[in-house]
């Protein structure tokens, strides 16, 4: 429901990586549940004409290189954060990324642990009492089978705990693969597809997802906000059905004009093409992305599933 705050102040809410993908659908879902939004970002003036983001204010910030120096220099880093904190009511991060240069964990630690870590103490700091926490389904710092599913499972934990130490009362959100509008999942493989003569050979074709579509996904993050009994909990989120990789390729591919068929390649196969392609500039593909797709990424048996199908959502911009 939206809420009328025409006479009154409307709660500012900042969102940390809000000009990805996530943050470009959540931060209009804000603004019309009734918050005024701002964005810091490391190159804000490469946004600034993005119509999604129009209202908020944005911030130029760089929270890596704040994150770094939050690692090595006690909490002093924070107060830039701090200060750009002050009058907001509540935090989202959404920062996170799917690939470091090397491969050793040292930058997913830094990108979803530190930044985190130092960003909860700003918001301490800064008063600020409620934070909301992007993680990831399969996220475990001790199950994880990838670098980035661990560092994600720690961020998450480590949230939680400070939260529950300080009096900021934090909620976390372990979606699936997320779909709509501007995503970099189906959309990277409708766009190899048209590249790919007849055939498309794939990396782990059985690993499962439940695609959730990011209007669920920013919808709870609203109600979340103005909800006391979300406060503590870990959320996961999935879509309303299951779909093996190969058929989610099959399905971009055919809804862009592409129709191919998926050849499965054998593991070890898998395991070299994921060598080679973290070479190549955007790595497309790497080694701890195929660690991370060993285990499937659906809810359990019995979890709450988010309404929107895939099928009435993916077609209207795949086909473009
Ligand atoms: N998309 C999915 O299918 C999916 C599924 C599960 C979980 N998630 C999680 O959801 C969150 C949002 O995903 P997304 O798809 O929106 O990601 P995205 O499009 O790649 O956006 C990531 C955002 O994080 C910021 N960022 C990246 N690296 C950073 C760094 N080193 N320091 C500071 N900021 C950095 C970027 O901001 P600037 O470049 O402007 O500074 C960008 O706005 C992530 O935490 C991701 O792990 C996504």
């Amino acid at each position: 429901m939206t809420t009328d705050h025409s006479n009154t102040v409307r709660p500012r809410v900042m969102v940390l990586g809000g000009t990805g993908f996530v943050g470009r659908h959540l931060i209009p879902a804000l603004q019309a549940g009734g918050y005024d939004v701002s964005v810091p970002s490391r190159q804000p003036d490469q946004h600034r004409n993005g119509h999604e983001l129009a209202g908020t204010a944005l911030l130029h910030l760089d929270l890596d290189t704040l994150a770094t120096a939050f690692g090595h220099d006690g909490v002093s880093a924070a107060n830039t954060l701090v200060q750009a904190l002050s009058n907001h009511s509540a935090l989202i991060n959404l920062v996170g990324i799917l690939h470091e240069p090397r491969h050793n964990g040292e930058t997913f630690q830094r990108v979803h642990v530190d930044l985190a870590m130092m960003a909860l103490q700003a918001a301490r700091q800064a008063g600020v009492s409620r934070y909301l926490h992007m993680s990831a389904l399969g996220a475990s710092a001790t199950h994880g089978a990838s670098f980035y599913q661990r560092s994600k499972g720690e961020a998450e934990d480590a949230v939680h705990a400070f939260g529950a130490r300080h009096g900021i009362a934090v909620t976390s959100f372990r979606p699936s693969v997320i779909f709509g509008p501007g995503d970099s999942f189906l959309n990277r493989f409708a766009g190899l597809a048209r590249w790919t003569p007849g055939i498309f050979p794939l990396a782990c074709a059985q690993a499962r997802f439940a695609p959730v579509y990011v209007g669920d996904v920013c919808a709870k993050f609203v109600e979340a906000l103005a909800s006391p009994t979300m406060v503590g909990q870990r959320i996961d989120l999935c879509g309303p059905a299951d779909y093996s990789l190969r058929e989610l390729v099959a399905y971009a591919a055919r809804q862009a004009g592409h129709p191919r068929w998926v050849l499965p390649l054998p593991d070890f196969v898998a395991r070299l093409q994921a060598r080679v392609l973290e070479h190549v500039p955007g790595k497309p593909f790497t080694r701890d992305n195929y660690a991370s797709m060993k285990t499937h990424n659906v809810c359990g048996d019995g979890e709450a599933r988010q309404p929107t199908r895939l099928e009435d959502i993916a077609p209207s911009y795949l086909r473009t």
